[in-house]
């Protein structure tokens, strides 16, 4: 019998299960995930329970994150799965291959130009693989955009509008915890926006060349709610009164993986998941404009913004031979509080073609069953199983992770200083 792929993970919280419960199901056959590493013992010790339990898998064995190169050294991977916080990514990426494994990271891919440009000297370096997990692009609807590109249904694209909204509670998420801190996660123009960046290099087939934005926290903060009159604050919901009134407070209470993996676990690292919208120290922005020219010639105005009362987004494409209007409205959910199936799943969606000259059509798309609107299961089958050929080539290399942060860096540093910031500046591929 042929030996089994080996894998190891980093990061054992929310999204992790993702990753290694599909290996434990659906992958059991072809491979094996034999240890977890994390700052926290207790989430760790969760994630090794939850695969005995409900997966009926062996005892994996866990490592603290100073323990990483022991791990690689005892449990010979052949590839890493990074699912740790954003700031930490390059740090196991590059030890990873310099170590000799194959790596699978979440987005974003690394935070900043420099740990990118890192990224790509230690693949050339070593000459080992690294891929980035764009769920988003194995979406029906987005499969499909891709498609109709391909087809030259609307001819050779020259201008997108395109805006995304996350609504008061799948927004609100990313100002509770390591998010809001910048340096943690880039912003949502790296964090969150990675994914759009990359559906519009996808779509299109081309790279960002030239970057502008503008950007704020106007809603979440303290002194965005002082403003606006509100004078009851807290700093996290757990135990606080002043909480129970506000409907952005999270509750974990009750809610058993968000109990398991946050609330009891606190005490190991001090993660506080439930932190007020409305606290000081927040440094990421929740209104953002970006202006994109690509290679093609295409231009692009973006927008993010993260306190919308509704969930999803519209993108229109203007091409030489007609108009494209994509419209989806998302499910919202929080991450690891709800039903997975439900993840960026689409509530409602239409694709509407205008023709230069003829009579404008609806598109009909298929409908994806499980999480990101049914790219999840594709995905997966995409990174550990046998990868069927694939027309629309979704399967995203480093040079996709890279592209897809660059515009959110791009957009970072236009917004710090005033000026449009050209991608070849930023780093050398
Ligand atoms: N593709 C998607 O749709 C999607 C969805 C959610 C999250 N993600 C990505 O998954 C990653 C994890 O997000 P999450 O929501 O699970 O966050 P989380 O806060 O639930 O989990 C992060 C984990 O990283 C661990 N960690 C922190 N510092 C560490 C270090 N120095 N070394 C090792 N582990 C460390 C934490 O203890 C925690 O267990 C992020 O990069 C995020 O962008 C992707």
């Amino acid at each position: 019998m042929e030996r089994k792929k080996r894998f190891v993970q980093v990061g054992t919280g929310g999204r992790a299960r993702f990753f290694y419960e599909a290996l434990a199901k659906d992958f059991a056959d072809t491979s094996e995930i034999t240890a977890f590493c994390d700052v926290n013992h207790l989430r760790l010790a969760y994630a090794q329970k939850n695969l005995m339990e409900n997966f009926g898998y062996q005892k994996v064995n866990l490592y603290g994150a100073d323990e990483f190169d022991k791990m690689i050294e005892i449990e010979k991977p052949d590839c890493v799965i990074v699912t740790s916080i954003d700031r930490t990514h390059h740090k196991y990426i590059i030890r990873a291959m310099e170590l000799g494994c194959d790596v699978i990271s979440e987005k974003p891919m690394t935070t900043d130009n420099v740990k990118c440009q890192q990224i790509i000297d230690t693949i050339k370096r070593t000459g080992k693989h690294l891929r980035v997990s764009f769920n988003y692009r194995y979406a029906p609807h987005h499969s499909q955009v891709r498609r109709l590109m391909m087809e030259g249904v609307i001819g050779d694209v020259k201008q997108v509008h395109f805006e995304w909204l996350l609504d008061t509670s799948h927004g609100a998420d990313y100002f509770r915890r390591w998010h809001r801190d910048k340096r943690n996660s880039g912003g949502l123009l790296v964090h969150k926006a990675t994914h759009h960046f990359d559906l519009v290099n996808f779509w299109l087939g081309t790279r960002p060349k030239q970057v502008f934005a503008f950007g704020d926290l106007m809603f979440y903060g303290r002194e965005n709610a002082e403003n606006r009159g509100i004078t009851k604050f807290y700093y996290r919901a757990h135990g606080s009164e002043n909480a129970k009134d506000d409907p952005f407070a999270l509750k974990m209470e009750g809610k058993e993986n968000m109990e398991n993996l946050y609330l009891n676990a606190e005490s190991a690292d001090g993660y506080l998941r439930d932190q007020s919208v409305f606290g000081d120290g927040i440094s990421i922005e929740d209104v953002m404009n970006v202006l994109v020219k690509y290679e093609s010639g295409a231009i692009m105005s973006y927008s993010l913004n993260a306190f919308s009362p509704k969930e999803g987004f519209r993108v229109v494409f203007t091409g030489t031979k007609g108009r494209m209007e994509v419209e989806v409205t998302e499910v919202s959910y929080v991450n690891a509080g709800g039903d997975k199936a439900m993840e960026g799943a689409a509530k409602t969606r239409s694709i509407k073609v205008f023709p230069m000259f003829g009579q404008p059509y609806e598109v009909d798309m298929e409908r994806g069953v499980g999480g990101h609107g049914g790219g999840d299961p594709v995905l997966l089958n995409d990174i550990f199983g046998v990868p069927e050929y694939d027309p629309l080539h979704r399967a995203a290399s480093h040079i996709d992770g890279a592209m897809s942060i660059l515009t959110g860096i791009a957009a970072n540093k236009s917004m710090a200083t005033g000026m449009p910031v050209n991608i070849d500046d930023l780093v050398k591929f």
